[in-house]
């Protein structure tokens, strides 16, 4: 999200919008990307990014490769750089890769002339979830009495501090004007966050979710922790689980977002994440595979114009 305008953000929303409108047919396929390869490449475990890259592509007639990390020559000792290149030289028009490295998408677009697409890195960025979930938020932006993102309050709850969905929403939301917050315990929560993001910091639960328009829970990412952030999980949902009774306190139509994998009982109780008239978390799933149509819509076409130059 970083280095996006608001403009771009836009477009992007936009094409996303008409990308839904395919999704929504009887007979999900346009010939948009016919002839283009899409190449997704996972180093970490995905349901949500990995399966709406592959739908995306394959609904906009692209040919779409997955190459799964466990049976490839990563296995054999292949560094990253060397797999990427092979990809490369089989001329995929745009590879999509998750990989636990911050930063790794710089590193190789440095070294190669490929169109990659971020899936998420490390702590760093996971730039199609947060459009999915600016595009979730719009959809709603009318319910809220709103017309745009402009003063929109966005409590962004858990584990910032290992979140790359944080992260993202945050740049994107203040890119189109939100006013985010940051909220979760000082173990949780990045250093530096108001100057890095600009966003306000809260360690109560109540302060920080206090009339907000919009609550984004994130998932205790236990696998990048080396323990220690906090006493237990049971105290963890005690003070920053997520139910209806603390809901009371954000505004009165406030949305519940999750990007998924969302753990119950960790940071969200089971009747609010059931409750589809406040959780998105659904909406944000439908929602994915339009933004991710959308993004390869125009990398592919960007990766053409690259190519014919
Ligand atoms: N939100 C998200 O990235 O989910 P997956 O890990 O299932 O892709």
């Amino acid at each position: 999200m970083e280095g996006l305008t608001r403009t771009e953000i836009e477009q992007l929303l936009e094409t996303s919008v008409s990308m839904r409108e395919v999704n929504r047919r009887d007979i999900k396929k346009v010939p948009t990307l016919r002839g283009k390869t899409v190449i997704n490449l996972f180093y970490e475990n995905s349901t949500r990014t990995r399966g709406s890259f592959e739908l995306a592509g394959k609904r906009m007639s692209a040919d779409v490769i997955n190459v799964s990390v466990a049976t490839s020559s990563v296995k054999k000792g292949e560094t990253l750089i060397d797999t990427v290149a092979t990809l490369h030289a089989m001329n995929p028009d745009a590879v999509v890769i998750r990989h636990a490295d911050s930063g790794i998408h710089t590193f190789l677009a440095r070294e190669l002339d490929t169109a990659l697409i971020n899936a998420g890195d490390g702590r760093h960025e996971h730039p199609t979830q947060a459009l999915l979930d600016m595009l979730t938020i719009r959809d709603n932006l009318f319910r809220m009495g709103r017309s745009d993102f402009e003063g929109l309050t966005v409590a962004i709850v858990g584990d910032v501090a290992h979140s790359r969905v944080a992260r993202s929403n945050a740049i994107g939301l203040a890119t189109m004007g939100a006013r985010v917050r940051f909220v979760g315990p000082p173990t949780l929560m990045p250093t530096e966050a108001e100057k890095a993001f600009g966003v306000t910091v809260h360690h109560r639960l109540e302060e920080g979710i206090k009339d907000a328009d919009v609550v984004m829970i994130l998932r205790l990412q236990l696998e990048r922790m080396g323990g220690g952030f906090f006493p237990s999980i049971r105290e963890y949902f005690e003070f920053w689980g997520m139910s209806h009774e603390r809901l009371k306190l954000a505004s009165e139509d406030a949305l519940v977002m999750h990007p998924g994998p969302m753990n119950r009982g960790v940071e969200i109780a089971s009747p609010l994440a059931d409750d589809l008239e406040r959780s998105m978390i659904l909406d944000q799933v439908h929602n994915g595979v339009a933004v991710r149509m959308a993004v390869l819509y125009h990398i592919c076409n960007a990766s053409s114009h690259r190519q014919n130059q």
